[in-house]
């Protein structure tokens, strides 16, 4: 299993899923009923019957429990009796992950097998008690670098589903493409949705694929990933990046950078110079309603507003950037960034909404509200903020960044990662609210590649944020891994295999240069 669950006892004996087994809830459960039952029809074939009392001779009961505090929102029980199983947990969440767990240990292949005519699962007895240590557990995929259709949205959140993860981080916009229908703005489609070609087989070579590249998500199709998403208990989290990383939308209207000159969207990589235009009130205009429509779109308390590499240069130079660091008293650029991330992150507020942004969006002073994306460096300005009250996710560019290759990053590497802070005061801990591995998609160009890039270091990923600290171990997660790519095999996910997820330390040194030349298709 994985993540690894806090408490396991097997015993003696099995239960036996067949079609004559009855699926009993306690009330309010009927949506993760449905889901339950349309599970086990895709995996054995046949729909369970639901009954309506509990403990019959071989029935799985869904109860929720008002006594299982100790559980919190996500934790649950699972108990395998030879005739009946019992999912008990004191939210519809907790049922849920209940639920993943025993998927766990069923097939989702044996209903695509032909021969077998009365399908049987056989699932050990045991008791099962468990919670999450973290309660962020995410994943980010860049979608702006190479676009990746609704259909693979909704495979990456089922696979995060059964490993238990419940944040799904949507990078949706960037230099190389914006990906949201903005009914406002329709350029930022027409326009800011398409490129002309892509970069490809490194960061500096010359060579170009040849066509263009587009893609966007309509407003629709939007939210029906938000609740495809909702159901499996995963919070969507959108990210619009401001003020740099902005160069889709710059193309469409350029007269919202400092030098309102007509660029293209970008059909390479990189940090580039042209970045929203700070003295301009259309431009806090323009931020602030399309983060309307967005915060219409996403249920999700908390909104991402990107804030990462941002090169100061055009606010130097431009009139307006120069007269608004008069009129605001600000003594250079820099400061002007947090008037920036002030503004933003107080609409927001207003909104009854909350930001987190990668770490360069910290300063002296920020609001404590605002969560902290710790990708690289700034240690200081990370304790600081946790210090003042702020909460952190730990994103850390060394060890969860899922886009290197497994020669610059091993899947043992991975698995190593802590994400408390070491020497951090323990009173502290809870600020940490955990973990999330993003996938940056410059040489991601379609499902394939995605799938071996993440797997299997997302579940590593999964079990740092879920497992006890105490509880994780490196050889039993191999040894459960070889298990969990079966279920994998079932979704048909195409992982990088044992032979290549941890290279020698020599093969690393000798193939560092190969590691940075990424094979494309
Ligand atoms: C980042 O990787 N630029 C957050
Ligand atoms: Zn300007």
């Amino acid at each position: 299993m994985i993540p690894l669950p806090i408490d396991i006892h097997y015993k003696k004996g099995e239960f036996h899923l067949n079609s004559n087994t009855s699926v009993y809830s306690t009330s309010n459960l009927q949506k993760i009923v449905k889901y339950f039952l349309e599970l086990i029809k895709g995996s054995n074939g046949y729909e369970l019957k639901e009954v309506d009392s509990t403990n019959n001779s071989n029935s799985i009961n869904f109860i929720l429990d008002d006594s299982l505090k100790n559980l919190k929102d996500e934790g649950y029980i699972l108990e395998v009796f030879k005739e009946t199983i019992f999912i008990k947990a004191l939210s519809e969440k907790g049922i849920f992950y209940g639920i993943q767990t025993l998927r766990q240990l069923l097939s989702d292949k044996l209903g695509r097998e032909k021969n077998s005519k009365e399908k049987i699962q056989t699932i050990p007895c045991l008791r099962i008690e468990d919670y999450p240590r973290f309660k962020w557990r995410g994943f980010m995929l860049d979608v702006s670098r190479h676009f990746h259709d609704i259909d693979t949205i909704k495979h990456v959140l089922d696979l995060l589903a059964l490993m238990k993860m419940n944040i799904f981080h949507w990078h949706l916009t960037d230099d190389q493409g914006w990906r949201i229908e903005i009914k406002k703005y329709p350029k930022l489609i027409d326009v800011g949705s398409k490129r002309k070609d892509t970069k490809i087989k490194t960061w500096w070579s010359k060579k170009y694929r040849g066509k263009p590249h587009q893609g966007f998500y309509t407003q629709d199709e939007i939210r029906e990933i938000v609740s495809y998403a909702q159901d499996r208990f995963i919070t969507v989290i959108p990210e619009i990046e401001m003020p740099g990383h902005c160069r889709a939308a710059i193309a469409a209207y350029p007269e919202l950078s400092c030098q309102k000159k007509q660029t293209d969207v970008s059909i390479k990589p990189g940090i580039f110079k042209d970045i929203f235009c700070v003295g301009q009130e259309e431009t806090f205009r323009f931020l602030e309603y399309i983060l309307s429509e967005i915060i219409e779109l996403f249920p999700s308390e908390i909104i991402h507003i990107g804030g990462d590499e941002v090169p100061l240069k055009r606010w130097k130079s431009c009139i307006n950037c120069k007269s608004r660091m008069q009129s605001e008293k600000t003594k250079n650029a820099k400061e002007l960034r947090k008037y920036f991330t002030k503004r933003i992150v107080d609409y927001l507020n207003s909104q009854d909404k909350r930001a987190i942004g990668w770490n360069e969006i910290l300063y002296e002073g920020i609001d404590k509200g605002v969560i902290a994306q710790w990708w690289l460096r700034k240690k200081d300005k990370i304790l600081n903020h946790i210090y003042n009250g702020g909460n952190i996710v730990l994103s850390h560019l060394f060890h969860v960044y899922l886009d290197y290759n497994y020669i610059v990053t091993p899947l043992q590497k991975t698995y190593s990662f802590e994400p408390i802070p070491k020497n951090l005061d323990e009173k502290h801990h809870e600020k940490i609210l955990g973990i999330e591995a993003p996938l940056w998609s410059e040489w991601v160009p379609n499902r394939e590649r995605l799938e071996w890039q993440i797997f299997p270091r997302l579940a590593a990923v999964a079990e740092i944020g879920w497992t006890l600290k105490e509880n994780k171990n490196y050889k039993t997660f191999i040894q459960r891994l070889k298990q969990f790519n079966k279920k994998l095999d079932d979704f048909g996910v195409n992982y990088a295999h044992m032979k290549e997820v941890n290279p020698s330390r020599i093969y690393r040194i000798f193939n560092l240069k190969k590691a940075l030349k990424w094979p494309q298709i």
